[in-house]
């Protein structure tokens, strides 16, 4: 097997369709190990895993920090509360201090856009992006194409709409990203406040029609709205994002066949979408979950194997 040709994963701009596709293939071989009665293997004993993550996290940390538990890889988990941040340390300084410790791999959620990218000029471990403020979230984003690659088969001529906070969101541009390379059809559905204009150049739709992204789509990839990064006045209330976007049962039920509907989390229910829908046969959002973990597994294994046979 060639080694995999990458040292980070920062984002998904740089990856190939056959990068991403040995990703989900390797997952795909962790999805195995999960199901197992004892869901181990030594494949990464030895390699130090330090989770950094500088903003609020359910699903990506427990399920990086469980990839590596799985992997039998040491971890060890830093939250910026309490930490020497608060002193006046500056992410650098922490993140070298942290490595002199002898780390191998840093796992990084930060508020700022391109945070891990400096750091991959600075320090010799293994980088993964757990999301960079509304830039890239890579990891997201491949677990969402492996569920509709095990839903789907084949992603190409797959026609996907990702609805909602497009501005403020990093999952949407590592799925733009993934997606396309995997030959899916993507568009874009929200008002115009919260639709960059710049999207048009990434070769994606836009339309400010929920009826219309219904329509014309197979699988809807619902976001949150994320109120702590907007200013104030995208849209006149909450009420009102729910009346013209919200993703309702209603709504759903004028399409010709059930679409498949896909969402990150954390859910805000009632107003990006409604109970109904979310707990529904149709809503793939708790395998997104489980496939996290697989895929997190892979990317560790992928990312790390060359460092481990070194
Ligand atoms: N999808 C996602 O990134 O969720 P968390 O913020 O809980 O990690």
């Amino acid at each position: 097997m060639n080694p995999f040709p990458h040292k980070h994963l920062l984002g998904l701009e740089d990856y190939t369709a056959s990068d991403i596709t040995r990703i989900l293939d390797t997952a795909e071989s962790m999805r195995e190990v999960l199901d197992r009665p004892i869901r181990k293997v030594p494949t990464l004993r030895g390699i130090t895993v330090v989770n950094l993550f500088f903003e609020s996290s359910t699903r990506t940390r427990i399920s990086f920090e469980l990839a590596e538990k799985r992997l039998s890889a040491d971890t060890v988990n830093f939250s910026s509360t309490g930490s020497s941040l608060s002193k006046g340390e500056s992410l650098l300084d922490t993140v070298q201090n942290i490595e002199a410790m002898k780390t191998d791999v840093v796992v990084m959620r930060h508020r700022s856009p391109g945070a891990p990218h400096f750091l991959s000029k600075h320090i010799s471990s293994v980088i993964i992006n757990a999301g960079d403020g509304a830039h890239e979230h890579p990891t997201q984003a491949l677990l969402d194409i492996l569920t509709l690659r095990q839903k789907f088969g084949d992603l190409k001529g797959l026609r996907v709409t990702i609805v909602g906070d497009i501005a403020h969101s990093r999952v949407a541009l590592s799925n733009i990203y993934g997606l396309k390379k995997m030959g899916a059809h993507v568009k874009l559905c929200g008002p115009a406040t919260l639709i960059p204009r710049a999207a048009e150049t990434l070769g994606v739709d836009i339309t400010h029609s929920i009826e219309e992204a219904i329509a014309d789509s197979d699988v809807l990839n619902v976001l949150r709205l994320q109120l702590e990064r907007q200013e104030a006045g995208l849209f006149p209330s909450l009420r009102e994002y729910q009346k013209y976007f919200g993703l309702t049962r209603t709504r759903l039920e004028k399409a010709d066949k059930p679409l498949t509907i896909l969402h990150p989390g954390p859910i805000n229910r009632g107003v990006e979408i409604t109970s109904d829908v979310a707990d529904s046969e149709h809503a793939l959002i708790l395998n997104q979950v489980t496939n996290g973990v697989a895929v997190r597994m892979a990317v560790l294994y992928l990312l790390c194997g060359a460092k481990q046979e070194s």
